[in-house]
């Protein structure tokens, strides 16, 4: 058996991220991480998210702010806030970070292709959205690699979508709830995010899957846990990024 922490849309929000880390470090004794994508964008504090992620050896792929930090993704993508940040970004990333970032591929398998890791969906892994049963299975439907379980982000909002057969189930049952995986079915999983939850719950998001000897994914747990949202808050307002950026992280909007 295995365990590996998933966290997603961290956003350089450096004091959520610490408290997930933690938690999947200390608590739920995981062995390997996984990122799901947007690791950098919105938030004050880059250095301190890519060092993390770096000194953890976890296992990332490029979201779309990634991608338009480092040139991958036309800025012209982006609203407005989303430009000032990552231009804000660019001008305060050390390049080892940067280099780092641009090196993320777009997406990635394990346990003999049985998972997938990417950040949208397999339609378009940099941008495009899995908001709804649909989505999860035109993901499915474009697939690669015929996936057990997709690992995927973007949303900031934690979900758990099954394919049987042709149909999609829907699964809502988040923090600190546990669901176990069908054998015979497949699935999609976002975790939330980490950095800029949008689900009206501040609280930092990221989950943890199971694996049973044969490296087949067996159960994923929803944690949601408090970090001074406050304090980054400030910080945003402090570096000058646009003040709503911080606002929202209160609302979890
Ligand atoms: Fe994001």
């Amino acid at each position: 058996m295995s365990k590996i922490g998933l966290i997603s849309d961290v956003h350089s929000n450096w004091d959520a991220l610490s408290v997930a880390l933690d938690k999947l470090k200390s608590e739920e004794n995981v062995d390997e991480l996984f990122l799901s994508g947007d690791l950098i964008g919105y938030g004050p504090d880059p250095n301190k998210c890519v060092d993390a992620i770096r000194e953890a050896s976890a296992v990332a792929v490029k979201g779309n702010h990634d991608a338009g930090l480092v040139g991958d993704l036309e800025i012209g993508f982006f609203n407005q806030w989303g430009i000032d940040a990552i231009n804000w970004t660019r001008d305060n990333i050390a390049d080892p970070n940067f280099n780092f970032i641009a090196d993320m591929p777009e997406t990635r398998f394990f346990s003999d292709k049985r998972i997938s890791l990417l950040h949208g969906s397999s339609v378009a892994p940099l941008t495009k959205y899995i908001l709804r049963k649909v989505d999860a299975y035109n993901s499915y439907q474009a697939r690669e690699e015929d996936f057990f379980l997709q690992v995927y982000g973007h949303t900031h909002l934690p979900a758990l979508y099954e394919i049987e057969d042709d149909d999609v189930n829907e699964h809502r049952m988040f923090s600190p709830e546990e669901f176990e995986f069908n054998r015979d079915n497949h699935y999609l999983v976002n975790p939330g995010s980490v950095g800029q939850p949008r689900d009206g719950n501040w609280k930092t998001s990221f989950a943890v899957l199971e694996l049973d000897d044969n490296e087949t994914p067996r159960k994923v747990k929803f944690f949601r846990e408090e970090y001074p949202a406050e304090k980054v808050r400030q910080k945003i307002i402090d570096e000058g990024l646009p003040k709503e950026l911080g606002d929202r992280l209160l609302e979890g909007r």
